[in-house]
């Protein structure tokens, strides 16, 4: 079969990774995908900057808007980040010409996805985004396909590895927030702009994006009650601990008799459950539902092999698709279930 060819705009943690495993995997990939996977085209803000992997063979565009709309590539892999341009445009030229995307993007499915999805629909190209949620969990399968069926009571779960490895070396280690914070920036866990980790933003992107999957409402990050983990001071930490409790920052999405509610906050979990135990950038998503039961996921939640390794599942599926094949929608038609929790409306 005709290798596929694949645009990378961003280059940077997530996607220098991926160039870096495509290229030391080559031949292993195009046996498991029954095709190779050529990079044919990339793009950053900083050409002369040195990535660490040869991009010699790629096509080099000056901005991901033209590698979308110009590029000789089946599928556009979006790894800049930010709800806005370039990365909206960028996706929203590629499903235009029928070009698959994947992106890790949850800052813009969350602002977008609803109708990046329709475009996708509209033009039978696929729109997948696994490494969005939790880094390299699985959870998008899981509830895009796998669970197809069940009705779905609660998601919930540790969903920033940044936040949960800042609270877990504050505890175990005993330093500063801002020590371990800038740690975690080093190790390409944060956000460009960590303040979207820490404050929670991060989280209730994910979490909208889980909600819609879960319960087929519409993607509404605005309307989650939020709060991050700036005011968790170590006091803090060791006075749940002498309670027998660990302070986690949580996202939770579950039915209601009134509508479905959302919220992220610090949350005290019993010392002996699960949750508890997951410790530094590894997350945790718990699902309940009827049919299957709780089904409950523990995995690396952000870095550049983890994250890169879920954006490589999704360009193996499209590599294996056949073409005019049925797909599964990205995400389902909304409808009006939501709480609308108003951040104000919270003291
Ligand atoms: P990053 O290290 O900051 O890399 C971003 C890349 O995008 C850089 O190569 C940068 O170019 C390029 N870029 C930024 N703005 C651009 C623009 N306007 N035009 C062209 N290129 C631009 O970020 P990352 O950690 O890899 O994250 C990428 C995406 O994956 C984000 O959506 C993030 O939320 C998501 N994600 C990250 C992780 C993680 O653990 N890091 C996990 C899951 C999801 P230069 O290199 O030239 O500056
Ligand atoms: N900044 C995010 C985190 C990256 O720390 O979880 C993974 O989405």
């Amino acid at each position: 079969a005709d290798a596929l060819k694949i645009g990378i705009a961003g280059l940077g943690t997530v996607g220098a990774s991926l160039v870096r495993i495509l290229q030391d995997r080559r031949e292993m990939l195009a046996t498991t995908c029954g095709r190779a996977i050529e990079i044919t085209a990339v793009t950053a803000r900083d050409r002369s900057k040195d990535r660490g992997v040869d991009l010699s063979k790629a096509a080099w565009f000056d901005d991901a808007v033209s590698l979308a709309a110009n590029a000789d590539i089946d599928v556009f892999i979006e790894l800049m980040g930010g709800s806005g341009d370039p990365a909206y445009a960028a996706v929203k030229t590629a499903l235009g010409r029928g070009i698959h995307v994947v992106t890790a993007n949850k800052a813009l499915l969350a602002a977008h996805g609803i109708e990046l999805a329709a475009i996708a629909e509209n033009k039978g190209a696929l729109l997948n985004y696994e490494a969005a949620v939790a880094g390299g969990i699985p959870v998008i399968k899981a509830l895009r396909e796998s669970m197809t069926g069940n009705t779905i009571s609660r998601v919930y779960g540790i969903m920033n590895g940044t936040c949960n490895y800042i609270l877990t070396k504050m505890e175990k280690e005993g330093l500063s927030f801002e020590a371990c914070l800038k740690e975690a920036q080093r190790l390409g866990y944060a956000e460009a702009d960590p303040a979207f980790d820490i404050e929670g933003n991060d989280t209730a992107h994910k979490l909208s994006i889980l909600t819609s999957l879960a319960f087929g409402t519409a993607i509404a990050a605005d309307d989650i009650y939020l709060e991050g983990i700036t005011n968790i001071s170590i006091d803090d930490i060791n006075a749940a601990a002498d309670l027998g409790y660990r302070i986690k920052l949580l996202g939770v999405a579950q039915r209601t008799e009134s509508g479905i509610e959302q919220r992220v906050h610090p949350t005290m979990v019993p010392y002996d459950s699960v949750i508890a135990q997951v410790d530094g950038v590894t997350n945790a998503v718990a699902i309940e539902s009827d049919i299957l039961g709780e089904l409950l996921m523990v995995g690396p939640g952000a870095g550049g092999n983890a994250t890169a390794s879920a954006v490589l599942g999704d360009i193996a599926d499209i590599a294996k698709s056949r073409p005019g094949a049925q797909h599964v929608p990205a995400f389902g038609r909304p409808t009006n279930a939501l709480l609308p929790y108003k951040r104000a409306q919270i003291q």
